[in-house]
């Protein structure tokens, strides 16, 4: 049975059909690539998940419960932990006191006595990031910065991670390390669930990929299925007609990730 399961998931904002009939899941031990094109509904799929956006309609379970009226709080104790799009750290914090503070709130709230200093540390040296421990968290460079949210998720053991655009602010070199990195964390047993906008990370590492355009999944399955798919390419190149001509997609289009999906 997969972690997590969302089932024909609608959100409207107003007159904004924002997710529209969405379904997919998630697995222990395996990288769920959720993918599409600017304002596609890939974050307020996250909301939903976690619990920040009610859905107009539609079910989400967690490790077999329906938790689609459970409140944030109680999702993140049953093991939910997500990262976001626009950074959340404490910035007038340092890089080790925001990681103290996760732990602190983990540690809460399973009631366990933990060594903390060597907590932070082993935390902060998983993600790559120990350099930075006494740097305060508004003055580190935005890749660093989404690292630094990766080990205040993990500061709570997390079996299922939420991942919005982990990777934008981060190098070639730091992106390859990122990658390593959630196949290490997957392979403890974690499920993972990255919206990504780098398609070269995208491919290499997600086992399954879901792909989301004006709110609805239009293709599920491996890499090499969504990146031959035709819609897919459609949605992201708009090549299709001439009517397609969406100017949500040029943000897109101008990243340097779309040959990899490959247009024939
Ligand atoms: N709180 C809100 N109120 C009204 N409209 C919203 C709200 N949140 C999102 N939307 C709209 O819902 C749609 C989906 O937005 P969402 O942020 O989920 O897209 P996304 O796939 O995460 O895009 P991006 O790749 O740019 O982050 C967009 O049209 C957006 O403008
Ligand atoms: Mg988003």
């Amino acid at each position: 049975m997969p972690l997590l399961e969302v089932d024909e998931v609608v959100v409207r904002f107003g007159g904004v059909t924002a997710v529209n009939g969405a379904t997919f899941s998630a697995e222990e031990r395996r990288i769920t690539g959720l993918i599409g094109p600017n304002g596609a509904g890939k974050t307020t799929c996250f909301n939903v998940i976690t619990g920040l956006q009610r859905p107009t309609q539609g079910t989400v379970r967690f490790d077999g419960r329906n938790v689609t009226r459970t409140p944030v709080h109680r999702r993140s104790h049953r093991g939910m932990a997500r990262t976001f799009q626009r950074l959340e750290a404490f910035g007038s914090l340092t890089v080790r006191e925001n990681v103290r503070v996760a732990l602190d709130i983990a540690g809460g709230l399973r009631g366990v006595l933990r060594s903390q200093t060597a907590q932070i540390d082993h935390l902060l040296e998983r993600v790559g990031i120990a350099g930075y421990a006494d740097e305060r968290a508004d003055s580190i460079p935005t890749g660093t910065a989404r690292l630094l949210e990766l080990a205040r998720c993990l500061a709570g053991d997390p079996r299922l991670l939420l991942l919005d655009e982990p990777s934008s602010g981060l190098d070639e070199h730091e992106t390859d390390a990122f990658g390593e990195l959630l196949l290490a964390l997957a392979a403890e047993g974690r499920a993972i669930v990255m919206v990504e906008h780098d398609m070269d990370l995208v491919m290499t590492v997600c086992d399954e990929i879901h792909v989301l355009d004006f709110g609805e999944i239009i293709c599920s399955g491996s890499p090499g299925q969504v990146r031959s798919d035709e819609r897919v390419q459609r949605a992201y190149l708009g090549q299709s007609d001439e009517e397609n001509t969406r100017d949500d997609l040029a943000p897109f289009e101008a990243t340097t990730t779309i040959p990899a999906i490959g247009v024939g």
